[in-house]
């Protein structure tokens, strides 16, 4: 029982989660200790962009890289777009890429520099939702703030065994969570959350023997844990197809780069036919020269579909008039392959590529 106010404003959930924290606290190159000084906003903004969407070992690299190149906010604002672009390749959801860049700059000149330390104006800068907002908050500035992400969702579900369906269930899940959180402590409660999320209260298999809340979870107390959060039977992930161009002249491949709007907007790319469901479109542009489809295609699988995409290649001559290759292709560039890495090529492009140098190779080896 709590025996002076102090202590009842920290529920018994906060209290055991902080204990396990302290001892347990995953260490995170943007995190500070347990208990340390707030660490700084540049570092916890920068890791929660990088987070959304993409597990901590996927970020870990990229989130040094960064911070070795552009130590600071200002440095960041300072950054060329194609530079961000390449440098995010590989870590997917590209509108993070561009909004990361529209905000370091909005902080950097109309901020003096300074990340704002309420969730509400955090939340109106680009790239900034509820979830990010509370962390920045509670992480980098100690408020207290409700910091629910899908990992959370899934601890308080079982924690309060909540029967409603998801996504219905979220604003509950969320009241839920407000009930558990600390007026103190925030930022760690917040990260303590998330570690309980990701490597105790897993999706499946939870390690409940390790659990420091076990003992408060109704779910385990009826032995179900996994059964929650509810959700409704998925229904399953489409697969559109087409063909990526693969066109060589002269040492250099020709990129189109994509618009800014939309999926993997503002990347540079290959050159693609369009996606569609059932067979893929086979007319290849009209270009001199034959054009060979591999037999190899690249399967990559996005949040709302599957693509599979076949490979197509050409080789030209010469590189000819840029007007007609853009008119063909799309507007675009020559890239020289052996600066095909610092393209930042998004991953899917970066398969079909190889599957298109892979088979130049092999010609190549065919013919000595
Ligand atoms: N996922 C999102 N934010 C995180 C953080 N700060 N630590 C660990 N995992 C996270």
């Amino acid at each position: 029982m709590p025996v002076d106010g102090l202590i009842a404003t920290q529920s018994r959930h906060a209290h055991a989660l902080l204990a396990h924290y302290r001892a347990h606290a995953r260490i995170l190159p943007w995190r500070s200790p347990p208990g340390a000084a707030l660490p700084d906003p540049y570092r916890v903004w920068l890791s929660e962009i990088m987070l959304q969407q993409t597990t901590v070992a996927a970020v870990i690299p990229y989130y040094d890289r960064f911070l070795a190149r552009w130590p600071s906010v200002e440095a960041l604002a300072a950054a060329p777009d194609g530079d961000l672009m390449a440098a995010w390749a590989g870590l997917g959801y590209y509108a993070r890429a561009r909004n990361l860049l529209a905000c370091a700059r909005h902080v950097a000149q109309h901020l003096g520099g300074r990340f704002p330390s309420e969730e509400a104006d955090l939340r109106a800068l680009p790239g900034i939702g509820a979830y990010t907002a509370a962390a920045i908050a509670a992480i980098a500035f100690g408020r207290r703030a409700v910091v629910v992400d899908g990992n959370v969702e899934r601890v308080v579900s079982r924690l309060f065994a909540v029967e409603t369906q998801m996504p219905a269930a979220k604003p509950e899940l969320r009241a839920l969570a407000e009930t558990i959180t600390p007026e103190r402590d925030a930022g760690d409660f917040a990260q303590a959350m998330m570690d309980l999320g990701a490597t105790i209260c897993t999706p499946t298999k939870p390690a409940c023997l390790t659990c420091p809340l076990a003992d408060m979870c109704a779910a385990r107390a009826q032995g179900t844990p996994e059964r929650y959060p509810i959700r409704a039977v998925k229904k399953p992930r489409p697969t559109r197809a087409g063909t990526a161009w693969w066109v060589e002249s002269d040492g250099a491949v020709w990129l189109v780069r994509r618009p800014d709007k939309g999926l993997l907007g503002g990347m540079l790319a290959l050159p693609t036919s369009d996606w569609h469901e059932g067979a893929p479109a086979m007319a290849l542009p009209d270009l001199p020269g034959g054009w060979q489809r591999l037999n190899q295609s690249v399967r990559h699988v996005f949040t709302h579909f599957a693509l599979e995409l076949g490979v197509a290649r050409l080789r030209l001559g010469a590189p000819g008039d840029p007007a007609r290759l853009a008119n063909a292709l799309g507007d675009g560039q020559w890239w020289p392959l052996e600066r095909l890495a610092q393209a930042g090529l998004p991953t899917v492009f970066a398969r079909a590529a190889q599957v298109a140098m892979e088979k130049a190779a092999m010609e190549k080896d065919g013919d000595e």
